[in-house]
């Protein structure tokens, strides 16, 4: 077998992010502009080479496999690539599935996604309040998304809720949130926002630190630190007084690079191997070049060799514009 993938830093690449699409059905305020404009259709990657993408990092060490988006779900076909990919889990080549999502189309999708192999989701959710869902997602609706929960774990897939804290908008809400999560036997991860790609509004006004959330949460509940990991960057604590967990995401607090073990993959092909910089890799034109994967793999070698060390995100009203000018939705976080 080939050896696997270790960058400069001596980690191990296990994990990867794979946007399948930087389209989206909503337009949550801290995420995208109101107005966007998408890739052509025509510059995508196909399912197939998606396909075989994924089965070249597999062959390099990744046992982790998210997809993510934009909004993974309104990909056209997006079954097609699952069940593939999902055969890969039954053949031990991987480990994990799995989707981040919005759940906007889990009602419909959940029982083939159960049935393809994925175990567990993320499902993105700021807040339980139907008009403050609406102004955050601009136009989504939460009770379309709730029940796109429940069938999901109907069909017996565990899902785990990210919740983005953000100040003077849903940070009076995360104890109830988190008691909703646990009620439902889930797991829900905080998550900092990070200033990649032009938004109407303005990060410094949203952003509320996790160091702050988490003290006033420790103010109601007893907390624990526990050393549970799902292969993400989110440092858990127990609840002593609902028996769920809550993850803490913290790149702006707390920079969690050291441990990084992933890389991403966008809808065109082109690897990041930071979320938090701009460096990236072409692959598509070595996918397409031949459909043997040698000059592939040669292209997966040589860009995880210039991995960075980490993010310099920062948030700072002096310095408005975002670390990084591309949108959560192009790498899919
Ligand atoms: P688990 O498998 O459940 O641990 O999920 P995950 O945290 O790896 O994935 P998810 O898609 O749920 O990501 C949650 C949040 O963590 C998103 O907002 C991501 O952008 C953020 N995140 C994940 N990986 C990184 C990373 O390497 N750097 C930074 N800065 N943020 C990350
Ligand atoms: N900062 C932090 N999180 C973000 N997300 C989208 N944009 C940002 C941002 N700028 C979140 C979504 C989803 C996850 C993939 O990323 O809410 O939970
Ligand atoms: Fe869509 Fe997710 Fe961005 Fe919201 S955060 S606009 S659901 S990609």
């Amino acid at each position: 077998a080939p050896t696997p993938l270790v960058d400069p830093f001596q980690r191990a690449i296990s994990y990867l992010r794979v946007s399948v699409t930087d389209r989206c059905d909503f337009r949550c305020v801290y995420c995208m502009s109101e107005h966007m404009t998408f890739l052509p259709k025509r510059d995508l990657l196909s399912l197939e080479e998606l396909d075989r993408l994924c089965a070249a990092f597999i062959r390099l060490g990744v046992r982790k496999l998210r997809l993510t988006g934009g909004e993974p779900l309104v990909r056209r076909d997006l079954m097609t690539l699952i069940r593939s990919l999902g055969q890969r889990v039954s053949s031990g080549e991987l480990e994990e599935l799995t989707l981040t999502t919005n759940g906007s189309q889990l009602a419909r999708f959940a029982p083939e996604l159960a049935d393809a192999g994925v175990r567990r989701i993320n499902v993105s959710l700021d807040t339980l309040d139907p008009a403050a869902f609406k102004t955050i997602t601009r136009w989504g609706d939460l009770a379309q998304v709730l029940n796109g929960i429940d069938a999901a774990i109907a069909a017996g897939i565990h899902v785990k809720i990210n919740t983005v804290a953000l100040r003077g908008v849903n940070e009076d809400e995360i104890a109830s949130i988190a008691e909703w999560a646990h009620g439902k036997g889930m797991d829900l991860s905080l998550i900092e926002t990070m200033p990649l790609g032009e938004i109407d509004g303005d990060r410094t006004d949203q952003y509320l630190p996790l160091s702050l959330v988490r003290a006033r949460l420790a103010q109601r509940w007893t907390l624990t630190d526990i050393p549970y990991r799902t292969g993400g960057p989110a440092r858990y604590v127990s609840v002593g007084e609902t028996g769920g967990r809550i993850g803490f995401i913290t790149p702006m607090t707390h920079n969690f690079c050291e441990s990084c073990n992933r890389v991403r993959v966008t809808c065109t092909g082109t690897l990041y191997m930071c979320l938090g910089q701009e460096d990236a890799a072409d692959l598509r034109a070595p996918l397409r070049a031949s459909m043997d994967d040698a000059r592939l793999e040669t292209a997966i070698r040589d860009a995880i060799a210039r991995k960075p060390k980490g993010h310099d995100f920062v948030i700072d009203r002096r310095n408005a514009r975002p670390a990084v000018g591309r949108h959560m939705s192009t790498t899919g976080g």
